[in-house]
């Protein structure tokens, strides 16, 4: 459990009749056991960046490593692997399947592995009960609040337990106690289970309580800062924004 994540020279853009350049040359290092939060703006890039990390989309140019292993030459099987193995994904809107239980919704990612029902229902259980949810099994997903569900989401993202959780707003529609109480599993979870985050958040308090923040800001050029000068580079390519 000690993997960093190397991210370099990165550039994003999207083509199209409305090409946008998200990232003109980016550049950073996630250190083992982070908990690192990504603000900024809306539309700044950070569900983008999110995306690229998880292996959900590639990116123009630029290279992201886990370790040795650099995520944008695998090929799609290899990635749909190295995704079910080593990452825990939350998304920003909301993405459990509403007509499955709270259970089949958590069993899912071990079932994708080639667990059979009957081995991946033990540990999808006592995942929901590790965020407490453990009276709420059978619940379908669409009956739960919206609390509950990103409660799921977590053990959904953790039961496979990944190196690495990437979170995109796991807090963004609850109320601040809700969030707080989130916050604080995550924070639980994390010093158990050792795995290195990284939380996409509009909450100051949630990025309060991160290892570090790391900011992504546009306005003509797109730049990453950090609050802790050596724990992250800090790599800006003033260039026009189209
Ligand atoms: N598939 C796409 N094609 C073209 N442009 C896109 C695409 N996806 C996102 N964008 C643009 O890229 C920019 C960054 O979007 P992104 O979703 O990463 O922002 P964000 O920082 O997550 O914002 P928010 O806080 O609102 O979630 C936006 O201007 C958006 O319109
Ligand atoms: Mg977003």
């Amino acid at each position: 459990m000690a993997t960093s994540i190397h991210v370099e020279n990165l550039v994003k853009t999207y083509s199209g009749p409305r090409e946008v350049t998200i990232f003109t040359d980016m550049s950073f290092v996630v250190n083992p056991g982070e908990r690192l939060a990504l603000i900024g703006e809306s539309g700044a890039g950070k569900s983008t960046l999110l995306h690229l990390l998880g292996g959900l989309d590639r990116p123009t140019r630029g290279s992201i490593c886990y370790g040795d292993t650099d995520i944008t030459r695998l090929s799609p099987a290899a990635l749909a692997e190295f995704r079910n193995r080593s990452l825990g994904f939350v998304w920003q809107v909301q993405s459990l399947l509403p007509e499955f239980t709270a259970l089949e919704n958590v069993m899912m990612p071990l079932l994708v592995r080639g667990a059979s029902p009957l081995a991946a229902q033990g540990p999808a259980e006592a995942m929901l009960a590790e965020v407490g949810l453990g009276g709420r099994l059978h619940h379908r997903a669409g009956e739960l609040s919206g609390g509950e569900q990103q409660r799921v989401s977590l053990a959904r993202a953790l039961v496979t337990e990944p190196e690495f959780l990437l979170a995109d707003e796991p807090t963004g529609n609850l109320d601040e106690s809700t969030a707080t109480q989130i916050l604080d599993l995550i924070e639980r979870l994390q010093s158990r289970r050792a795995f290195t985050s990284i939380i996409v958040t509009h909450s100051p308090t949630l990025a309060r309580r991160s290892t570090r923040t790391l900011r992504l800001s546009r306005g003509g050029l797109f730049a990453l800062e950090t609050n802790f000068p050596n724990s992250g580079t800090v790599t800006m390519e003033p260039e026009s924004h189209v």
